[in-house]
């Protein structure tokens, strides 16, 4: 297979008919600065998606918050471009609205949550959403409103799979009370983990994903100067790979979704999956963290 393609990463079974390869892609840089407004070059944004596609990644996370709606509606047309895109899965988010460049307010009112649902469903042209996240619990609401209405879209057949964003272990279990919860998207990286309150042993436990956000720091550790340059140099491969790689032994469970609006970008991480790490290098990366 060639070498950087995302099956090399393996995968993740959420059911029987929705298996990913465990290496996606995050539409959140493809916006205008601060995540606000349409990206630069709309035309090569659609076209990074279909490469991703042809590439193997069959998992793309996104959000309606993203831009805007304007990361989502360049996924709709690389969706609607591609012949394949039945076997496409999408990782949706509900509940945040924006205000300007880097504002995120967290809304989950039910009703709220519900229309953004529906909206996405009409935007991507499908009648129900793969795995859809509260982005953020709302704290003006119960999170038996906001995980509860997301359970009643499930009973209802819109969505298959529901997830929640960057909470506490006790968070998710109040969560899990609710509903089924299977999936978890939280801050995670090579160099911040200090944070992980044990969530990711508790998703491998219990068979839920974990999405990594800012799984290269946004960037910080692809870089030169990269605190990983050194560790990448003894395995011929670039720091972001090192970066990936560690995730993808971190935890069988975790799906890593880079962002990047390059195509060398995309194949360079892409082929992070072939550089297998030592247990003593998986360590001290480990130990790297501020
Ligand atoms: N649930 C949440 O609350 C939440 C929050 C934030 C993000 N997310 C999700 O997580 C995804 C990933 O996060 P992210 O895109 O913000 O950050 P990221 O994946 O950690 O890093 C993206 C940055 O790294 C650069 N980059 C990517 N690959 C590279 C490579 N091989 N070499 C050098 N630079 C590289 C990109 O620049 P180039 O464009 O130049 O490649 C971009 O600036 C998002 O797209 C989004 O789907 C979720």
């Amino acid at each position: 297979m060639d070498k950087n393609n995302a099956a090399n990463a393996g995968t993740f079974k959420f059911d029987d008919n929705f298996i990913v390869n465990r290496l996606g892609y995050g539409t959140m840089q493809l916006t205008g600065k601060g995540v606000w407004g349409p990206y630069k070059d709309p035309d090569h944004a659609v076209d990074l998606i279909k490469n991703a596609f042809d590439l193997g990644v069959n998992f793309i996370d996104t959000a309606d918050s993203y831009g805007p709606w304007t990361a989502d509606s360049y996924l709709a047309k690389a969706l609607k471009e591609y012949s394949d895109s039945d076997k496409i899965f999408i990782s949706d988010k509900v509940g945040q609205v924006r205000t300007g460049e880097n504002e995120w307010t967290p809304v989950g009112v039910p009703a709220f949550l519900r229309q953004e649902v529906e909206l996405s469903l009409r935007m991507f042209h499908r009648d129900h959403e793969d795995l859809l996240f509260l982005h953020r619990i709302d704290s003006h609401v119960p999170i038996e409103d906001q995980v509860g209405e997301l359970k009643k879209m499930q009973d209802e057949g819109k969505i298959k799979h529901i997830g929640i964003s960057q909470v506490s272990l006790d968070e998710l279990k109040a969560a899990q009370k609710i509903a089924k919860i299977d999936a978890v998207e939280n801050m995670y990286n090579v160099g911040h983990h200090k944070d992980d309150d044990g969530i990711v042993d508790y998703a491998e436990e219990n068979n839920i994903a974990f999405l990594p956000w800012f799984p290269l720091d946004t960037g910080n550790l692809a870089k030169t100067n990269s605190p990983l340059e050194d560790i990448a140099k003894k395995y011929n491969a670039s720091p972001a790979q090192i970066a990936l790689a560690w995730l993808l032994k971190r935890s069988k469970n975790i799906i890593p979704i880079p962002g990047t609006s390059s195509l060398d970008h995309l194949k360079d991480n892409l082929n992070a999956a072939n550089v297998n790490l030592s247990s003593e290098d998986f360590e001290k990366l480990s130990s790297l963290q501020k």
